[in-house]
């Protein structure tokens, strides 16, 4: 059942091999191949209404913030529509300019984070449009909101979270889609993401057999003083939430860096101490991501690249290889190796993988 670890060492390991069938729930009867669309029926905007958003405000906390962040790209990517995620635990005490043509939407695993409740409340009070994208059913952001669509990933016991952040990702793409299909999305392009969201459940599962080679790089790279993430444009979320799953649940400290950002200060922490986890999907950056590697292995870092083909030798020391997607749908993929080096460096250290020191798994109050 949901409530037991099912066999496997912890529930955040079954929760990382319960990924595949997630995605499937999310995607569940919402994509429609005929009109190379999504189906969503819980939004409560007709197309006349969502033509008329010219922004949309993504609003979170923690692992929710930084799936809203690779939200906020597949929006701007797929439908052209200016996009930004924000921790909702600041934007509710900046007295923000709430706009009429700007869409809100709330992340929330538990759907009863208090700062994200609260945020909610204050766009609603000054009379704007919140959706949620919510895996509780009927927790108190989903009720708050004026519509949305539920993540249907099933109950998340683990403090860290990893099926639900998944799942949001693929709700936020789906969001994309239907919103890029109202917009300029071509029909074939709208084909090429349905195409690619059907196959990534498959892709998840191809990433999970590679479980006993990143346990060794895990037990590898644990004992390291810290770690340093880094990625560009799209693998930039994918670095945060690495440096954070990390952090959260083996204590080793990480750092996320955007890749570019390197030489403009973080370089000079650069040594063999302080590892670098690379991530240099095969798009347009990938010849810039290299060259950062290079910048790396020329001050004695040591690098893990996870790629989607094998990195050379002499700009990374080890290599995890990602099956291909769609570019924008790839940060998805490159996470979920993320969350398994994260898992075996908490083993490998004795963490208390499922209950984090200090951590609670929603923050239900201020
Ligand atoms: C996830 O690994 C964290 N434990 C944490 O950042 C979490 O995502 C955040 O507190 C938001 O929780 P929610 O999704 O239930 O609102």
């Amino acid at each position: 059942g949901s409530y037991d670890t099912g066999g496997y060492a912890h529930f955040l390991l079954k929760e990382i091999h319960e990924q595949p069938g997630a995605v499937e729930r999310t995607l569940s009867g919402r994509l429609n191949e005929r009109f190379a669309t999504a189906h969503l029926g819980g939004l409560n905007l007709d197309a006349r209404e969502l033509r008329e958003i010219r922004r949309v405000k993504i609003l979170g906390c923690g692992s929710a913030y930084y799936a809203g962040e690779m939200g906020a790209q597949l929006i701007e990517e797929l439908a052209r529509i200016p996009a930004h995620s924000e921790p909702a635990s600041e934007f509710r005490y900046r007295n923000p300019v709430i706009e009429a043509d700007t869409l809100y939407v709330a992340v929330s695993q538990s759907g009863e984070t208090y700062d994200t409740l609260a945020a909610v409340q204050e766009v609603k009070r000054k009379g704007g449009r919140v959706l949620g994208v919510v895996n509780t059913v009927g927790s108190a952001i989903a009720r708050e909101c004026d519509g949305g669509l539920y993540l249907h990933a099933g109950p998340e016991i683990s403090v860290a979270s990893t099926k639900a952040f998944t799942s949001t990702v693929v709700a936020f793409a789906l969001l994309a889609l239907h919103f890029g299909r109202i917009h300029d999305l071509s029909p074939a392009d709208g084909r090429r993401i349905v195409a690619g969201l059907k196959a990534l459940p498959d892709q998840i599962r191809k990433v999970l057999e590679q479980q006993q080679e990143i346990e060794a790089l895990a037990a590898e790279y644990a004992h390291s003083r810290g770690m340093m993430f880094i990625g560009r444009v799209r693998g930039y979320p994918v670095a945060r939430e690495g440096a954070q799953k990390l952090k959260e649940i083996s204590y080793v400290h990480a750092e996320a860096y955007p890749a570019s950002e390197l030489k403009h200060g973080p370089l000079a922490l650069i040594s063999p101490e302080l590892p670098t986890v690379a991530l240099v999907p095969d798009d347009e950056l990938l010849d810039k991501n290299l060259t950062a590697l290079g910048e790396i292995k020329a001050r004695e870092g040591r690098v893990l690249a996870v790629a989607h083909r094998p990195v050379e030798a002499k700009l990374a020391d080890h290599c995890l290889v990602v099956p291909k997607s769609e570019p924008e749908l790839d940060p998805l993929l490159l996470n979920i190796p993320l969350q398994l080096l994260a898992y075996h460096a908490a083993v490998a250290l004795g963490r208390d993988v499922d209950k984090p020191r200090n951590l609670a798994k929603s923050v239900t109050v201020e």
